[in-house]
């Protein structure tokens, strides 16, 4: 069964823009996933056909409106499938979560333009809030596209061979080893000796111990993650 993918955005023209080239792109081709950006203006009632409004208690920018976008999200429900709204005061997103909602049938995303989207969407639909960093984009579009290319890559034969995953960063929960390739000698710089070596475990050694030291120095926060998951866990890895 495919990912089934549907953004709501008010510039559907912005997909699938970067994930239909590439990896995201061969597989959407492929039917490995589907996308449908929904245009939010369609469900506009107005003569104007609006979709957003002045803030309530004034202030700058203008803000979405919750019947507009009501209507867009229960016009494209598809069961079984959440429904997320990418915005800057959204949970920030990690590797974990992309992997359980690539494993389900699929998202909806709602993405945010403005200054912001009527709260009371928020209490009258089921929508889980995303955040993908503590900046600000000038819409949800990109963050949406970020999402979409993090779960892909992860979708059954999309990555092929590279894919085996639990290697990889984050999916240990540390930053990956560094990597190296030919030439052996540039700018009077070697490859490590030990990758060299051809001893198997000597390697694995070595790229367990850079993931550690290279977590540790470049984001203690995962750092602390990674050895409070350990002294939890029930399988007792300590
Ligand atoms: N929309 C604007 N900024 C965003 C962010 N950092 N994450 C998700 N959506 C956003």
């Amino acid at each position: 069964m495919m990912f089934q993918a549907t953004v709501l955005t008010l510039y559907p023209e912005m997909f699938p823009g970067p994930l239909g080239i590439s990896l995201a792109g061969r597989a959407l081709a492929e039917g490995k996933w589907s996308l449908d950006a929904v245009q939010i203006r369609d469900y506009a009632t107005d003569k104007h056909r609006s979709v957003d409004d002045t803030p309530a208690g004034g202030g700058a920018g203008m803000v979405m409106r919750a019947d507009v976008l009501a209507a867009a999200i229960d016009g494209t429900a598809k069961p079984g499938v959440p429904l997320l709204a990418m915005t800057p005061r959204g949970r920030p997103l990690r590797q974990e979560r992309v992997r359980t909602l690539a494993e389900g049938p699929g998202v909806a995303i709602l993405c945010g333009r403005f200054e912001g989207i009527d709260q009371r969407l928020f209490e009258g639909r089921e929508i889980e809030e995303v955040s993908i960093g503590d900046y600000v984009l000038s819409g949800g579009e990109t963050a949406a596209i970020v999402l979409l290319d993090a779960c892909i890559r992860l979708l059954p034969g999309v990555m092929g061979a590279a894919s085996s995953g639990d290697e990889e960063s984050f999916e240990a929960g540390l930053l990956e080893y560094p990597h190296y390739t030919r030439p052996q000698m540039w700018e009077g710089r070697t490859i490590p000796e030990v990758l060299r070596s051809g001893d198997h475990a000597a390697i694995k050694a070595w790229r367990v111990s850079r993931a550690e030291i290279d977590t540790r120095l470049r984001r203690p926060d995962l750092w602390e993650r990674h050895i409070g998951a350990r002294v939890q866990s029930p399988s007792g890895a300590r």
